[in-house]
């Protein structure tokens, strides 16, 4: 372990002792699945030891707000979706109800994306889209939209709980090197990669923020600071941004391969849909 890396997991250490919430909850244990950290981190993580969800470097009161179904303002989204679901839309006359018999079937589903169907790295965003368009004749939603952030926000409740648990092997895998290729690349004015803040320095503070391990596994997440459901490539798009770096396009294929080797960074990290964050 190099000095830096003990300095930041004392200041973790120091971060999770901040409220009895934190201490509380930090290793909830949900159906067998270590909730927020986990111990031993994937092998490809070199400079890593813990993954920690960002739900860790929230405040005590940002952590309660997702923690509670009923003050956790995501939830408003959430049951627009239940009114989206049932929804007739497009040239076909169907709903989402017409042909999937309940939403809870899809369980599972959120651990396993991005996923390669034919050839292709799909994100959920393109799942639903395709039924739009192919199967209802209606017009396909935008990427980070409020009617498609409310859908994946529905989707990825029903798998709250369980593992993150991505294939990158096989087909997957050229994505996934792609994903992992990005996420060390530096770019922008400011010459940063993802990993400069998420991997070299999580833990320390940043314009009054707590940096976290960027990690995905409770996207698509409300955010305090806009008011609404934030998707995983909106905020990819943020981060860029942030180090004046021309954004890739959300649903491209650059943003879908970082997807795949963030989800990948989480592995075994529980699904948190739909998180809060600051
Ligand atoms: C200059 C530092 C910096 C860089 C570089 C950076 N980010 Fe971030 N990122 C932040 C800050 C600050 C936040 C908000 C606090 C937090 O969760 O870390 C954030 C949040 C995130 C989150 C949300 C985490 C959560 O739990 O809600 C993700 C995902 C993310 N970044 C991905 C990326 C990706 C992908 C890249 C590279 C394209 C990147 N970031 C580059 C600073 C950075
Ligand atoms: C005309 C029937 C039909 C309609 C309407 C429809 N779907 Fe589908 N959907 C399917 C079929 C068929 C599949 C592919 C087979 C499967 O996995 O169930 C599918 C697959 C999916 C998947 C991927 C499931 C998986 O496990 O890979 C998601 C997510 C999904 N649909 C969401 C929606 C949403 C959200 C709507 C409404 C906006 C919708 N669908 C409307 C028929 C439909």
């Amino acid at each position: 372990m190099t000095r830096t890396r003990m300095l930041l997991s004392a200041a973790c250490a120091a971060l999770l002792a901040t409220g009895a919430q934190a201490d509380e909850n930090a290793n909830m244990v949900i159906d067998g699945t270590e909730m927020k950290i986990r111990a031993d981190a994937p092998a490809h993580m070199e400079n890593v030891d813990e993954i920690m969800s960002g739900w860790v470097f929230r405040s005590v009161e940002t952590q309660a707000l997702q923690l509670d179904d009923f003050d956790n303002p995501a939830f408003v989204f959430v049951d627009q979706a239940i009114d989206l679901w049932d929804k007739v839309d497009g040239s076909e006359g169907k709903a989402c109800s017409s042909c999937h018999e309940d939403v809870e079937d899809f369980a599972g589903l959120r651990t396993k994306l991005p996923r390669v169907d034919d050839g292709q790295l799909v994100s959920m965003e393109n799942l639903v889209n395709e039924c739009r368009t192919e199967r209802m004749g209606a017009e396909p939603w935008k990427w980070s939209g409020g009617q498609m952030t409310a859908m994946t926000a529905l989707i990825g409740l029903q798998s709250r709980g369980m593992p993150v648990d991505v294939a990158i092997d096989g087909d997957a895998a050229p994505f996934w090197e792609k994903g992992k290729e990005l996420y060390y690349t530096r770019v922008g004015q400011l010459d940063m990669s993802c990993s400069n803040c998420h991997e070299d320095n999580y833990g320390v503070m940043i314009r009054a923020d707590h940096l976290s391990q960027g990690q995905i596994n409770g996207f698509p997440t409300y955010r305090l600071k806009n008011a609404k459901l934030n998707s995983t490539h909106g905020r990819f798009k943020g981060c860029m941004k942030n180090i004046r770096a021309e954004p890739f396009k959300e649903g491209g294929d650059e943003f879908k391969a970082l997807e795949l080797y963030l989800a990948s960074r989480g592995s075994g990290l529980a699904v948190e849909t739909p998180s809060v964050r600051n």
